[in-house]
This record gives structure tokens, sequence and C-alpha cells, in this order.
């Protein structure tokens, strides 16, 4: 009995996924584009996190790193456990069977665009599972994922020049749930919708979160993350700068740049929002340099080298301003 207590304790505090030190690089005729570097960041059983951070700063890469679909690039370094499994370390043909859709599945941005005109979207579910070789009852699976993305059944008829945007991202959502994943990284899912399909897709996001589902919600808009994520990563120039729960880094933003970031959020009184001025670094073979050095009002001597990881409260923060708080 005790042991059993022991197990359950000890299961709430492990980590349901434990993202470490990883790095991706993209080779070009040019050279190497860092476009992930050192990112770290962990999740209890049951929580969300949200990446936020400007356009090509390394989001989507450190999606696809995790699924293992990083397509023309590669990881050089780093572990990625999955309830205690070093998921990186396994064979390509393994991964495939027992994690990538059926444990972690993602829902690629942009993807809404790439229904297949000539198909409905039943044939597209059935070739989903084609190509997950799903043995089990077609019927069943695809009726339970139009289910939990609150769709009725009569779409899958229809064709997607007959969704609108808000049900295309909708049936994209039901793809990545097939199998029934409980890890989900949604990169940009209400990108390009309008503000009012936006929020429907971030109360699905809050329902498939309260039905048991952990997701990794990518975007470049903070204000949506505040809903969905337990935990926030902030990220710039390939690194993840600030990680922390949402609380802290709502309330007591430290980086510099989540700073300029949170003032960047229209809001419907207060102050104007101000733009971040500049533009973020190139990523191709980059110097060893604090990666905000050039935009950062509070830049100093000591920035000229890439600082550490300092520990925060609830997570770090890679600043030199934080040094003597160690
Ligand atoms: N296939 C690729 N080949 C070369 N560079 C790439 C490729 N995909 C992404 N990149 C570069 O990697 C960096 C990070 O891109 P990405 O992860 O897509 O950022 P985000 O999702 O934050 O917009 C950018 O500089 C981007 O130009
Ligand atoms: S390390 Fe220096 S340049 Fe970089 S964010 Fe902190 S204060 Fe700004
Ligand atoms: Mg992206």
């Amino acid at each position: 009995m005790q042991n059993k207590n022991l197990v359950g304790r000890l299961k709430q505090y492990m980590a349901f996924l434990d993202v470490e030190k990883l790095s991706a690089v993209y080779g070009t005729s040019k050279g190497n584009v860092h476009a992930l570097e050192n990112v770290s960041f962990s999740l209890n059983e049951g929580e969300s996190i949200g990446i936020a951070g400007e356009s090509a700063c390394g989001k989507s890469t450190l999606g696809l790193s995790m699924i293992r679909m990083l397509l023309g690039g590669k990881i050089v370094s780093g572990k990625v456990h999955f309830n205690n499994n070093s998921i990186l370390d396994l064979q390509e043909s393994e991964f495939n069977k027992n994690y990538r859709w059926k444990k972690i599945a993602m829902v690629f941005q942009g993807a809404m665009n790439t229904l297949d005109p000539v198909f409905s979207i039943k044939e597209q579910f059935v070739e989903v599972l084609k190509q997950h070789k799903f043995a089990g009852d077609h019927e069943k699976v695809i009726s339970d994922a139009i289910n939990s993305v609150s769709l009725n059944e009569d779409v899958l008829k229809k064709y997607p020049h007959e969704l609108s945007g808000g049900m295309k991202q909708r049936i994209i959502i039901a793809m990545a749930l097939l199998l029934k994943p409980n890890f989900v990284i949604a990169d940009e899912p209400t990108t390009a919708l309008d503000v009012l399909i936006q929020a429907q897709i971030v109360n699905l996001l809050k329902k498939l979160k309260k039905d048991g589902m952990s997701i990794m919600l990518i975007t470049h808009d903070l204000a949506i993350l505040s809903e969905i994520a337990e935990k926030i990563g902030i990220m710039y120039g390939g690194q993840m700068v600030e990680f922390g729960t949402s609380e802290d880094v709502f309330k007591n933003p430290k980086h510099p740049y989540t700073q300029a970031l949170l003032e960047a959020i229209p809001r419907l009184h207060g102050d104007k929002p101000k733009y971040i001025k500049g533009v973020p670094p190139s990523l191709l073979e980059p110097n060893q340099e604090c990666r905000f050095i050039d935009r950062c009002p509070k830049a100093m001597e000591k920035c000229k080298k890439d600082p550490p990881n300092f520990k925060t409260n609830s997570g770090y923060v890679k600043c030199w301003l934080y040094e003597d708080e160690k």
C-alpha cells in the first residue's frame, strides 16, 4: 500500500516531458542555420506549454524536432524524454510504431491549406489512417475524432471548398487526434483565421486540454497563451530565453525581450502597444554574443558573451541581468 502511494507520488513529480539542451541545424549553401540552440524545458503530467516569439525564431523547428520530422534539417544534440523514455535515441521504426501520431502528434503550420480539393473529408481521413497503417475500426476512430473537435459528422461528406477556415482547421486538428495521442504540438493553429474563429479554436484547445490532452501551443501571439498554458517558453534567435509558469512570465517577465513582447500586445485600455525596434539576428553561423544585444535597451559590455540560463522561481532566464540572483 505504502509502495503504491510512493509510486503515485513519484508519478506526480516525474516530468511528463523533459527537453534537455536540444539543438538543431539546417545545412544551406551559405552555411549552417542554427535554428535551435540548447533549448530546455519540462512539463508535468497534464500540463501544457505555450511557445512564443517572433517569426523565424525557431518555434516550428522545435516542434518538428520533437516529433522527429525535421525535413531538411537535423538534430545535432540534446535529449527529449517523454514519459521517461529518451525518444530521440529510439530507432526510427520504433518511434514511428509507438510514438509518432499515437502518443505525440503535430498540427503543422498552415496545414489547413493543404487539404486536397478533389477528395471528400472522409476520404482524406481514410487516407491518413492508411498512411498510419491503422488496422482497427476506421468508422469509429474517424467519428471519435470528428466529435472531439465538436464538428457534426455531416462534414465528412463535404469537400474542402465547402468548409470555412475555422472548420478546415478543426478537420486538421481532428486528423492529428485520430490515433488518440496524449501530447499534441499545435503550430500556429489560429494564424490566418479571423478573430472570432481564433477564439473558437482556442476554446476547442481548452476543451481538449480538459479532456486530458497536453498541448504545446506555438504562436507569435502571446495574448492567446494565458488561457491554455501552465508553462510558457519565450524564444528568440533559436534559443529559449525565458521559461517558467505562465503566472511568473506574464506577471513578472524577466528577459528584456519577454518584456518587449508583452508591451507589444495591443490592449483595450492603457498605453499604445510598443513595437520592438530592430530586426532578429541571423541564425547563419551566429557569433557568441547575446542574440538580443542589438535590440536590447539594457545591453552592457558583458552581453558580448552569450549568457547561460539563470534559475528563476519556476524556470530560467537567459540574460546577464540576473547573474547576481543565482
Ligand atoms: N528547411 C530549411 N532550410 C533552411 N533554413 C530553414 C529551414 N526551415 C527553417 N529554416 C530557418 O530556421 C530558422 C527558424 O525557422 P522556424 O523554426 O520555421 O521559425 P518560426 O517557426 O519561429 O517562424 C529561420 O531562420 C528559418 O529561415
Ligand atoms: S544579456 Fe544583455 S543584451 Fe542580452 S537580454 Fe540580457 S541585458 Fe540584454
Ligand atoms: Mg513557424
